[in-house]
């Protein structure tokens, strides 16, 4: 059998997803970018309008978990001082290098989404985007959120949804279980990565029981947007 040392004090489940960020790492931009035909950067920039006004407060800190290679956090690094964490080091060497040639002051921290190497309530805004559903334990990952935001922060949850429209979301389903992984092999290389993440999508919660969730671990003011017909949600919460 073959053990992959630096996957030691990970569940199965983490290891196979921090495997398989490896794998596709080099391909992950390009991939993202062609199969959302660009609509994802729209998705980020939505996050960052919904958090804004926290960041331009004097003294505002913010956190990107899960931040891959650091698109996000390099756009709220425009607004405050950001920091991203990963645990797959191919990923966030691609966003230090890109974070070098955007020219932003953010700092990228290679560690564990469910037990983030920060003290409790540090930021005013918390993201997580496409990271949640990675995690083994979304109530632990929204948990860990909550506890690393200040009172009075705000978390983002930007993760893929349910397609509300029944027409729209029969289509959607066909494209994201039968045309995207074989797009996402082709290129990638990777037959499991785009196999996982439309069954990753499947196990997910859905926007209320997502938004349930977040009040169940102590969010208030709970709502969530839907972007794409539902394809994607943001989620917002208070501390
Ligand atoms: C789909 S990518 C999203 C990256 C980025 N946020 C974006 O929007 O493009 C998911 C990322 O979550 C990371 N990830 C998954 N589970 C994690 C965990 N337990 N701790 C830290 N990072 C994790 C993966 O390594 C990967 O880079």
């Amino acid at each position: 059998m073959d053990i992959d040392a630096t996957n030691l004090g990970f569940s199965s489940k983490a290891s196979r997803v921090r495997s398989m960020f490896a794998e596709i790492a080099p391909r992950y931009d390009f991939l993202n970018h062609a199969l959302s035909l660009n609509i994802d950067k729209r998705w980020r920039r939505f996050v960052i309008s919904k958090v804004a006004d926290r960041l331009q407060q004097p003294g505002a800190v913010a956190l990107d978990l899960c931040c891959g290679t650091a698109d996000l956090s390099i756009e709220l690094g425009a607004l405050a001082p950001t920091f991203g964490v990963d645990f797959c080091h191919p990923m966030l060497q691609l966003g230090i290098e890109k974070a070098r040639r955007a020219g932003r002051a953010i700092e990228l921290v290679e560690g564990d989404a469910l037990g983030v190497p920060f003290a409790d309530s540090m930021f005013d805004v918390v993201t997580i985007a496409f990271g949640l559903r990675n995690l083994d334990g979304f109530e632990a990952g929204l948990r860990e959120i909550h506890r690393l935001l200040k009172p009075g922060g705000r978390s983002a949850v930007l993760e893929f949804s349910r397609p509300q429209l029944p027409v729209f979301r029969s289509m959607f389903h066909f494209y994201f279980t039968r045309v995207l992984p074989r797009i996402g092999t082709a290129v990638s290389g990777s037959s499991f990565a785009y196999q996982y993440l439309p069954e990753s999508v499947q196990l997910f919660p859905d926007q209320k029981q997502l938004a349930v969730l977040m009040q169940a671990v102590g969010f208030s003011e709970v709502r969530y947007y839907n972007l794409f017909g539902g394809v994607v949600s943001l989620h917002l919460g208070e501390k």
